[in-house]
């Protein structure tokens, strides 16, 4: 099982680029950058690691994103992603990134968004894997501050294909960015939003109602609400679930306590994705690994959430068609 879920050629659609930072990484770009890290070691940082909730995560996931300067650092950061995630058999990404945590500390769209699309274009040419930029909102920040966001993408719209909404879940409600995902939706931007992971159903409910997103980011919350439940199996709603994020985020104690099986087999369209694996201890692999054994998954349960990975990505009809064909016929010569 362990070698057919590695071979198994899946989709991400829930991975913020920031989180793929590995304290590697994050101690080179602080020596070439010239900036101090509270951390004195690699094992010391890993070793910081342990959090409580989403915040807990969120203070430290901030501070190290600050060694990010260059375009070449957002290069490497979003190129190394993809490199690693195509020797486990990902052939297409849908990719998060906050630009306001960069523009916030005076680095510029264009330098952020130049490094990604750059790697982007070069790991699609020599790689073959395909990814697409999704431009997150961070709702700890007002609604005026997200409006800003929106009008510096506007020169580089060809190369972000959604808007998102993460950061600080509780307290932030999507009511209050409605103004600006409606005017994202108008300029052609899709639309997604985190839901569910720490907040309430209703958070959900409306993230669809009035964000009118076409997925939902974790939603691990539904089942407080079984019409809920109900809605995303009849709309055929995609959930991106993360399933070691919400154990090391403490949503569940553990992994074979996690929603995602039981949802599966009401016929909600749940992924597996990795949210921000260098912080929550695995790739998307990783993740598939952790919850077969833990939740039972059979070979066909697995094809399923690799199926709804590509069914619900945001790729056009033929290249989807192909990496699904592809899939299918990985299922069939390997099962
Ligand atoms: N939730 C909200 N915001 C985030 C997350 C998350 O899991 N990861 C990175 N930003
Ligand atoms: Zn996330």
């Amino acid at each position: 099982m362990e070698a057919f879920i590695r071979g198994l050629p899946k989709a991400e659609l829930h991975i913020h680029i920031e989180g793929s930072l590995e304290p590697e990484m994050m101690f080179g770009m602080a020596e070439r950058n010239g900036i101090s890290l509270p951390f004195g070691s690699v094992d010391e940082v890993r070793a910081a690691y342990e959090f409580t909730d989403l915040q807990s995560f969120l203070d430290i996931y901030y501070q190290a994103a600050e060694v990010l300067q260059t375009e070449q650092d957002f290069y490497d950061l979003m190129w190394a992603y993809l490199e690693r995630v195509h020797r486990e058999s990902v052939t297409h990404a849908e990719v998060f990134f906050d630009p306001q945590t960069h523009t916030g500390r005076g680095i510029p769209f264009g330098v952020v968004i130049g490094g990604l699309s750059r790697a982007s274009v070069d790991a699609r040419a020599t790689l073959g894997i395909s990814s697409f930029l999704i431009m997150c909102f961070l709702r700890h920040l007002p609604e005026s501050d997200a409006f800003q966001t929106l009008e510096q993408a506007s020169d580089f719209k060809d190369s972000i294909i959604a808007v998102g909404l993460d950061s600080s879940e509780v307290g932030h409600p999507p009511e209050d960015f409605a103004s600006v995902f409606a005017a994202a939706r108008q300029q052609g931007f899709r639309a997604v939003a985190h839901a569910g992971e720490e907040g309430p159903a209703q958070f959900i409910t409306d993230s669809l109602d009035l964000l009118l997103v076409e997925r939902i980011d974790h939603g691990v919350n539904c089942e407080q609400d079984p019409q809920l439940v109900e809605r995303l199996v009849d709309e055929q709603v995609p959930l991106t679930m993360c399933p070691l994020s919400s154990v090391k985020l403490r949503v569940f104690n553990s992994i074979g306590d996690h929603s995602l099986k039981r949802l599966l087999d009401g016929g909600v369209k749940v992924t597996v994705n990795s949210d921000d694996p260098a912080y929550f201890g695995g790739y998307l692999t990783d993740n598939y690994l952790a919850v077969q054994p833990a939740l039972g998954l059979d070979r066909a349960d697995v094809v399923q959430l690799a199926r709804n990975s590509f069914e619900a990505s945001f790729l056009d009809d033929d290249r989807k068609a192909r990496l699904i064909g592809e899939l299918e016929g990985y299922a069939r010569s390997e099962g």
